[in-house]
């Protein structure tokens, strides 16, 4: 379920690949996507608009005016309130003609308007014979396309409809799906149009501090100690609290993750430099919310050895005296006034054990929120599976992107902290 919660307009022209249209339709929705079907007149003589409307569960539009607008989207202005939800607009097959009405942002199909009026990503799919593919009106066309931010995919080149061989084939529906998965799939890191807006705003204002990744603890100039965190469920929190409108300070272990938008970091080694570094940050402006996610290494060797350690020369870990960390989490509950306090907890074993465990260790570390997860299991993966204990009980949240489940993380924070503050 690559393309979960993702919605998208797949839009089809004239043009007998839109056969192929139908597999990609049908694949979308196994990946766990949404699809909503625009068609011109002439794509409808390939295929029915009754054909995509079984395979997608959905009315096709067809036409501004005899859409099924009045069932459809509130306002009865289909070719505005159709790109409100969606992610992006792909156009497949993308014939000759629709090409060059959206090169001059000509606007005589609802499919072009869509087009022209959207404010989401637009993906072209061309399909046509090889010499309508290779004259310079089209090229041109696509060269205006290109430099306008609109994705050209394919087209591709073998045995065409009309008998001849070369370049303007679609590209096939499993190819265009691979497509859609790359530029939208979890690794895309974009937040999904419709999750996203869920909380827009409910953190407007609040500033909010969150670790994430793991901490390396040296043992000497070579070797350490530290976790399999990625880092992937905390900055997917910061970028979701950051889009909930808070000022966001991200405190981050050694992982491989580009900064979020609109995020403040600081990147840390050790657990007591992710310490200080939250403490300096919190005696700089209090917090209004603490979310601690990193795995913060519990022990670290006495000190550093200068030189490497030698085997050879008998020397072995045995001789290395352990010191607890400082636990932040618990520094920062403590503080006054104390921020909304978060805490994680990355366990081994069963859903079920972690439905036992997670009321005992939130009244523990004296946290009203502490989220959960089998750590084993989604280390490093894209999506995860959560539950949230708080003072009410344990709630089991669905497997989702880490970013989705994020988005639903800050929207019960959210709650939570109108009733702290
Ligand atoms: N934590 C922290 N500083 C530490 C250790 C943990 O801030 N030195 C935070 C983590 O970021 C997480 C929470 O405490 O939010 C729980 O971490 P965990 O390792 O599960 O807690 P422990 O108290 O170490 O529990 P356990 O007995 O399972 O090791």
């Amino acid at each position: 379920m690559r393309l979960q919660h993702r919605h998208f307009i797949i839009g089809i022209t004239g043009g007998i690949a839109a056969y192929k249209t139908c597999e990609l339709v049908r694949r979308l929705q196994d990946e766990g996507a949404t699809v909503q079907v625009v068609m011109t007149e002439a794509g409808t003589r390939f295929v029915s608009a009754l054909t995509f409307q079984a395979l997608s569960g959905r009315p096709v539009y067809t036409d501004a005016w005899s859409s099924p607008a009045a069932s459809g989207p509130a306002n009865g202005m289909p070719h505005i309130d159709l790109t409100r939800e969606a992610d992006a607009i792909l156009v497949a097959p993308a014939s000759a003609d629709f090409i060059a009405q959206t090169a001059s942002g000509q606007t005589p199909t609802l499919l072009s308007t869509l087009c022209l009026a959207r404010d989401i990503p637009l993906l072209i799919a061309p399909a046509m014979n090889r010499q309508m593919w290779q004259q310079p009106a089209t090229q041109r066309n696509i060269e205006h396309l290109k430099k306008d931010g609109i994705d050209i995919l394919g087209p591709g080149s073998g045995a065409q409809a009309c008998g001849e061989i070369g370049d303007g084939r679609m590209r096939e529906p499993e190819e265009l799906l691979a497509d859609l998965i790359a530029r939208f799939g979890p690794d895309a890191g974009i937040p999904a149009a419709r999750t996203a807006p869920v909380i827009r705003g409910v953190l407007q204002d609040l500033s909010v501090v969150i670790t994430a990744g793991p901490t390396f603890e040296p043992i000497d100039p070579v070797r350490g100690i530290t976790n399999r965190s990625s880092g992937k469920m905390g900055f997917a929190i910061a970028e979701a609290a950051a889009l909930a409108g808070a000022q966001v300070t991200l405190i981050a272990g050694p992982v491989h993750l580009p900064t979020p938008l609109g995020v403040h970091r600081h990147d840390v080694t050790t657990a007591q430099e992710m310490h200080d570094a939250v403490m300096r940050c919190l005696d700089a402006q209090p917090a209004d919310i603490f979310i601690g996610v990193a795995a913060v290494a519990d022990w670290r060797p006495d000190k550093t050895r200068s030189g490497k350690m030698k085997k050879s020369e008998g020397q072995g870990l045995d001789e290395i005296s352990w010191v607890e960390n400082p636990d932040i989490l618990a520094s920062v509950a403590r503080r006054s006034p104390a921020p909304l306090c978060v805490g994680f907890a990355a366990e081994s074993g069963s859903i079920s054990g972690l439905e036992l465990l997670l009321p005992e260790k939130r009244v523990r570390k004296q946290v009203p929120l502490l989220v959960g997860n089998i750590g084993a299991d989604t280390f490093g993966e894209d999506s995860n599976q959560i539950m949230l204990c708080d003072a009410h009980g344990t709630t089991l949240l669905p497997k989702a992107s880490k970013f989705d489940l994020a988005c639903q993380l800050i929207s019960h924070i959210a709650s939570q902290q109108q009733s702290h503050s």
